[in-house]
């Protein structure tokens, strides 16, 4: 069963570890998050951004799949799927088709109108028992189209967004999605050390996962980032993986490839990838 993800992220920030959030796209990359998640023993969070969703044909199925996976699979550890960068109305697709929590993404908007919507969206969720995460200060890169410029949350906004009720707390500390580029400054701890000393016990989210270096990982974990999302590095394992599978020619005498075939190294490459994140992360052991 599903469940919200407010308690796994409660325990890890109480634990010093942290959740990792794996952006999910189709069917091989679930099976593999949710079977590397249950050989480590470990709590997940499966996002969904909103091109995925529409991509997987709508939530719906998505909350099929999963659901189906976690039975099938026999998954016992506690798993969240979660609406990833969600807009209003998205929140409330997510909520309807059975997602167990959501973030809504207000950045964009003045604080004003970030707060108002945030409030509104923390009734509607915890109304069902589901968990919202809420975001201030863009992350930069892009990601389904969507470009940020990187920048450092206000610590002050970041208490009016905690206070609002939510769960959990994404604020820009110079953390991008994508590859990071070469002149990049590097995460502000001043910046996250600020907003952990007003937001006390809240779980932080670290967005951009892909590209930190391990020692910059530990250290936004000792300052209270209890949620880190990664997906560029899942894309870019799997296809590595699938061009290796493909480049070595093993298509069946001119009838094509096997499609099952064709996208098991890739699973297997995203397996790695999680495995090795979980261990970075300190989740390993945690469900
Ligand atoms: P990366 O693609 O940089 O790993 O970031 C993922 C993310 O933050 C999803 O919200």
């Amino acid at each position: 069963m599903l469940v919200s993800a407010k308690e796994m992220l409660d325990k890890a920030k109480a634990g010093h570890y942290a959740v990792g959030q794996f952006n999910i796209n189709n069917l091989e990359w679930t099976k593999a998050i949710l079977q590397t998640a249950q050989e480590c023993n470990s709590p997940v969070i499966l996002g969904v951004s909103e091109g995925a969703g529409k991509y997987m044909t709508g939530y719906k199925t998505v909350v099929g799949m999963v659901n189906g996976m976690l039975e099938e699979l026999n998954i016992t550890v506690p798993v969240a799927l979660h609406l990833d960068h969600g807009s209003y109305d998205h929140c409330y697709k997510c909520i309807e088709a059975g997602f167990s929590s959501i973030m809504f993404d207000g950045s964009h908007y003045p604080i004003e109108e970030n707060v108002a919507k945030t409030k509104e969206l923390v009734a509607a969720a915890h109304e069902k028992g589901i968990s919202i995460e809420a975001e201030v200060g863009s992350i930069g890169g892009e990601e389904d189209g969507v470009v940020g410029m990187g920048e450092c949350a206000d610590p002050n906004e970041c208490k009016a967004i905690a206070d609002l009720g939510i769960d959990f707390l994404a604020a820009g500390i110079g953390n991008i999605h994508g590859k990071y580029p070469a002149n990049w400054a590097g995460l502000s701890f001043e910046t996250l050390d600020a907003i952990q000393k007003l937001t006390g016990d809240m779980p932080l989210v670290l967005h951009g996962g892909t590209g930190i270096p391990a020692d910059m990982i530990k250290k936004a974990i000792s300052l209270g980032v209890a949620k880190i999302n990664v997906n560029t590095e899942c894309q870019l394992s799997f296809a590595a993986a699938t061009r290796e599978y493909i480049e070595a020619g093993k298509d069946k005498e001119g009838k094509g490839f096997d499609p099952r075939k064709l996208l098991a190294p890739g699973a297997e490459a995203i397996k790695a990838t999680v495995k090795e994140k979980m261990e970075l992360f300190g989740s390993v052991g945690k469900a």
